[in-house]
């Protein structure tokens, strides 16, 4: 036993094949902070990939760190992805309601305002993730990646088919996160009507794609209802059935269930077709680009939500 008790740095050694990725573990170990932001400006990493992180309460969870887009320092706080558009607000829709699209339950599972986490970093492109810095780190921006399902972690950068961030500090004003703002901005089912009572657009910039090529992965004929450069919060439609996020738009007409995801549990129209992490996404088929119906591409990605 004493024998194995000094030998214990041989042993840990031993289980890394290289040095250097020896020298990253131990490091992990010696950076504190409470985001990526803090670890970039306390310790200077410039390398992108999983670091600990220590949330107010004093739990300790692994996530990852963007350290370079736009100068580094965005904590990867949760994904929204979709494993089924059959199952409507079933099994995996736990952004919108794991019910079963009833009017029983129309406000959903509340994941977008409570504690509840889920899901791991590495997992972020298979399963829905939601970490503590979700409701712990008080953020200024919003940073937002589509990445292919099941890519890896390390080509979640170079696999993306788009990534942009805010760049106005919108968070304080809506309490600092996503947390906050959707205490701010409720996702109640009937909670408001569709264009007057949707929360605020913020204006994004690109660091991979473009405005009008994200916009034109929704269907054709949501293109009327949307201006291309924004990410909106809390849009309802024309049934009142609240959406929590629509990615890369400015949201200007009613039917926000084809170009926003997540939200209530509960969708109206033609219920449960529209239920689901990324609701009416497929309304005029899967994948099919045509009317309502978003890009494969896009269906077939999960959004990686960062903040900063
Ligand atoms: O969301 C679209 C639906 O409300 C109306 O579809 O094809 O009947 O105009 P459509
Ligand atoms: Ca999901
Ligand atoms: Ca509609």
């Amino acid at each position: 036993m004493e024998d194995l008790i000094l030998d214990l740095p041989t042993f840990v050694r031993s289980c890394f094949n290289d040095p250097g990725d020896f020298l990253d573990w131990l490091k992990t170990f010696n950076y504190v902070g409470q985001s990526c932001k803090d670890i970039k400006e306390r310790y200077g990493v410039q390398t992108d990939g999983l670091y600990y992180l220590k949330s107010k309460t004093g739990i300790i969870y692994e996530t990852y760190c963007d350290m370079t887009t736009d100068g580094g320092g965005w904590t990867l706080v949760a994904s929204v992805h979709e494993n089924n558009m059959l199952g409507r607000c079933t099994v995996g829709d736990r952004w919108t309601s794991q019910q079963g699209g009833s009017s029983v339950f129309p406000d959903g599972d509340s994941n977008w305002v409570n504690k509840v986490t889920f899901g791991n970093a590495e997992g972020a492109t298979g399963d829905d993730y939601k970490n503590p810095g979700y409701y712990d780190i008080q953020a200024q921006d919003l940073s937002v990646w589509h990445v292919p399902n099941l890519v890896s972690m390390e080509n979640w950068k170079k696999s993306s088919i788009a990534r942009y961030h805010t760049n106005s500090r919108f968070f304080p004003r809506y309490g600092g996160n996503l947390h906050g703002l959707f205490q701010h901005f409720p996702l109640k089912y009937k909670g408001g009507v569709c264009k007057t009572d949707n929360g605020p657009s913020i204006p994004i910039v690109f660091d991979e794609g473009d405005a009008k090529h994200l916009r034109e992965m929704y269907g054709p004929r949501t293109y009327a209802g949307t201006e291309p450069g924004y990410v909106t919060f809390r849009a309802f439609n024309t049934e009142q059935a609240a959406l929590a996020i629509c990615s890369g738009v400015k949201v200007i007409g009613c039917h926000t269930e084809h170009v926003c995801f997540g939200g209530t549990g509960y969708f109206p129209e033609g219920s449960p077709k529209q239920c689901g992490d990324f609701a009416g996404w497929d309304w005029s088929g899967y994948g099919t680009h045509k009317e309502w119906s978003a890009t494969k591409t896009i269906t077939e990605s999960a959004v990686l939500l960062f903040y900063r």
